[in-house]
């Protein structure tokens, strides 16, 4: 597990972008895995800057996000479909039938099953980003979520919803209660994982990721397990480790 402390925000989401910018520039066919929520924003937008600044080009890249929530439709503003349309997809040349988000509606479980099928059919995936909940969730894989998880139906556990009411004016009630998401497994078929936080609310997760044995109480330690992994964190998210 390699280790990037930055100084702030900015320098966690433009050397993510930049990790990004050469799984595209150096492959062929890139498979992207993809991370919503608020800490890869400012990485999207780096991206987008690119694009307009460089044109890097997107044709042939394929994108597979972690996860969205069950039961929102594709344009409704708080779905993991419409924050990619909107941060990037819309402002890159991508095409847009390359870029895979679970399916939030209809049979849960059998789009959970298509969605790994899909990964599987176009993976592995060259380059996974992760973001990471407080509670060490990666994707939306809760405490207690077994290690060789595939993609599944899951229900978010009480402080996810907490942590996401802010998306949703800070109205519990309105926040879905149900995700697909990406299994641990999944994730760790991946060929690079790419971690990415900042701020002091994610310090303890961030702290167990790197110091806990293995186990399903913090999902997030399943990464200790794969030998090409890079947390990259500013200094409040670090401020946990030891010095060494
Ligand atoms: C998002 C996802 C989640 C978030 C995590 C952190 O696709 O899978 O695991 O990465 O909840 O969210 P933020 O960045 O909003 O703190």
């Amino acid at each position: 597990m390699q280790i990037i402390i930055c100084k702030n925000g900015e320098e966690v989401a433009k050397k993510t972008a930049n990790l990004i910018l050469k799984t595209i520039k150096t492959n062929k066919n890139p498979v992207l895995g993809l991370a919503t929520g608020s800490t890869p924003l400012l990485m999207y937008k780096l991206l987008v800057e690119d694009f307009q600044q460089n044109c890097t080009s997107w044709a042939n890249v394929i994108t597979f996000n972690l996860d969205e929530y069950c039961g929102l439709s594709s344009n409704n503003e708080q779905s993991y479909r419409y924050y990619m349309n909107e941060n990037l997809f819309k402002h890159i040349n991508i095409d847009f039938s390359q870029t895979y988000l679970p399916n939030g509606n209809g049979n849960f479980k059998l789009n959970a099953e298509v969605y790994e099928n899909q990964i599987i059919n176009f993976g592995p995936i060259d380059l996974q980003i992760l973001g990471i909940g407080t509670n060490g969730h990666i994707g939306f894989n809760e405490p207690g979520t077994d290690f060789n998880s595939l993609t599944h139906v899951v229900n978010l556990n009480e402080q996810t919803i907490k942590d996401n009411a802010r998306f949703f004016n800070n109205d519990i009630s309105q926040v879905p209660k149900q995700a697909i998401t990406m299994g641990i497994k999944t994730i760790l078929n991946s060929k690079v994982i790419v971690l990415m936080a900042s701020g002091i609310n994610k310090a303890e997760a961030i702290y167990h990721l790197v110091n806990t044995k293995p186990t399903t109480q913090w999902p997030c330690t399943a990464l200790q397990s794969h030998d090409q992994v890079i947390i990259i964190i500013d200094k409040d998210a670090a401020s946990l480790l030891k010095k060494s």
